[in-house]
């Protein structure tokens, strides 16, 4: 159905609706549901307050997006009344991660990890509805009247070389030799009122795709998707099998299948719950100044250089959309650390499943070290030589073969995802003279910014550390401190009366030799 056409943003009411109407209402979209159950469980925060697109949401999400942080819902645009940003969707929360993936809060990441493991196996195709059903229906724009630049498109690090609409995107394409859809999460900076740039890192699928249009001297056929709930985010930002399609995965996590209406300009199977939707074409050789953009390294990527960009023919909209938008930083605040950790983690995990290796106990690949730098896999070692094999598979496994720097193995009494824990065991397990085998010439990325000049940067290198006990002397090392069990149990059913609040930290390690009870 072609709607009413409204364009700019003075054409649109001047407050957005409430969730409820929202969520309620006959265009109710992932998005409004997402924002609902975030609000009941407390981590929604509205920001009121006029906001600049212009660095200052992204400044704030920045100082934020510390551990356990709310997500961020900028209600006040400057410039653009009527329209929203959202941030901070998932950041450091296992909460938010467990919603995310649709399962029940968990208090430890690695349960998370696991129930990721298990539903990444599963996939559900997607299921098609008329395009008049669609979210975005509500405001349809062709042609010259198209003006994309009534979204508030973000600048988020000073040296970003423009404002960024598609950050947390999902951007759709099609093999035209196998048809197979893909869908992908690629920054897209703003050229002109109906030009977006489409950047994508090689050998990147949505990138793939366009060389094999352009091979048979045809346009590609593309469209991107804005304000859309974050596990279409999650699996378009995922490097997933590149002959399958990630709407399959998203149906798979989810239990229910992706709905989708076909996009009359491309063709392509468009989500049918994000709020703003572009359709248009990529030329052949027509490219332009774009970047550089602030990465998930924590640093500025790729220099200012020639990127295709998308002519956009259609624009859908919601009334009063809300733009997703992905702050890629260094540390915590980074929006893919800890779902780039979760998925890594699964992946190798998986991985060493798979190849038959035993006694792994938990993979983590620790979030902050911009979720794939530095992976830890606990075992049980069982046989002379078994954390060497768990250390160098889980280095050059499908899932952990790219860009990560760092594979540390450690005992089945250390926590993978307790740095303080790690590094204790490496302090105290592992004798550096010894320990640390290097690959050299490994897979990795042009994002790598300690590799220079920067031309060698596709070649890595990895450090691999054992951390575990010699197992030449298991039975003599060291024994180490643990606590009593009974012991422990009566401190924490004492903690209130000692005078603490909250609960006493878990402790899963005790002391299982036989030991006098009771010094007198
Ligand atoms: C916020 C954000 C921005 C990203 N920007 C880009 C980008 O501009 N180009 C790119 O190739 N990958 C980018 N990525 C990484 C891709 O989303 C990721 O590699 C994904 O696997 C790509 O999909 P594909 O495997 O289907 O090609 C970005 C990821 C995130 C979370």
């Amino acid at each position: 159905m072609e709607m009413s056409v409204k364009l700019g943003a003075g054409t649109l009411e001047d407050q957005p609706p409430g969730d409820g109407e929202a969520a309620s209402g006959a265009f109710a979209s992932g998005l409004d549901a997402w924002l609902a159950k975030v609000e009941a469980m407390g981590e929604l925060q509205r920001i009121t307050a006029e906001v600049d697109p212009d660095l200052e949401a992204a400044t704030l999400t920045y100082l934020v997006g510390v551990q356990k942080s709310p997500m961020l819902l900028f209600e006040n645009i400057k410039g653009h009344p009527g329209h929203r940003a959202l941030y901070n969707i998932i950041g450091c929360n296992l909460s938010r991660f467990c919603l995310m993936i649709g399962a029940d809060p968990v208090e430890h990441p690695l349960d998370a990890v696991r129930i990721l493991e298990q539903k990444l196996g599963r996939k559900l195709a997607p299921v098609e509805i008329p395009a008049e059903r669609a979210l975005s229906s509500e405001n349809v724009v062709v042609g010259d009247a198209i003006d994309i630049r009534i979204f508030p498109a973000q600048r988020m690090w000073p040296l970003d070389g423009g404002r960024y609409l598609g950050t947390c995107d999902a951007v759709v394409t099609r093999d035209p030799e196998t048809g197979r859809v893909n869908v992908g999460t690629y920054r897209m900076m703003i050229k002109g009122p109906r030009e977006v740039g489409v950047y994508t890192s090689p050998g990147k699928d949505g990138g793939l795709d366009r060389d094999k249009w352009w091979k048979l001297g045809k346009p590609m056929p593309i469209a991107a998707a804005y304000g859309i709930d974050p596990l279409l985010f999650l699996v378009a930002a995922t490097s997933l099998p590149k002959t399958e399609c990630e709407y399959d995965y998203y149906g798979g996590i989810r239990g229910a299948p992706i709905e989708v209406f076909q996009g009359d300009v491309t063709g392509l199977p468009l989500p049918a719950h994000a709020e703003i939707i572009l359709e248009g074409f990529l030329y052949p050789e027509e490219t332009f100044a774009e970047g550089p953009f602030g990465e998930f390294t924590g640093y500025y990527g790729r220099p200012s250089g020639a990127t295709p960009y998308m002519r956009v023919e259609k624009l859908r909209y919601r009334t009063h959309p809300t733009l997703t938008c992905a702050l890629m930083a260094d540390n915590a605040s980074n929006e893919a650390g800890l779902f780039w950790a979760a998925l890594r983690s699964a992946g190798v995990w998986t991985d060493l499943k798979k190849m038959g290796v035993p006694g792994i106990q938990g993979v983590w690949s620790v979030p902050e070290a911009a979720g794939w730098g530095v992976t830890v896999v606990s075992v049980k070692q069982m046989y002379a030589g078994h954390a060497a094999q768990v250390m160098a598979l889980a280095a050059q496994c499908t899932a952990g073969a790219y860009y990560g720097k760092y594979v540390i193995v450690v005992d089945d009494d250390i926590d993978p995802t307790d740095v303080g824990q790690v590094l204790w065991a490496m302090a105290t397990r592992s004798r550096p003279s010894q320990s640390i085998d290097i690959l050299r010439e490994t897979w990795s990325t042009y994002l790598d910014p300690s590799q220079n000049p920067p031309e060698i940067r596709p070649w890595g290198s990895k450090a691999l550390i054992n951390a575990c006990m010699e197992y030449k002397y298991i039975k003599t090392f060291s024994k180490r401190t643990k606590l009593s069990r009974a012991a422990y149990e009566n401190v924490v059913r004492r903690w209130q009366e000692y005078g603490f609040t909250g609960r006493a930290p878990a402790i899963s390690v005790f002391e299982e030799d036989p030991f006098p009870e009771r010094m007198e």
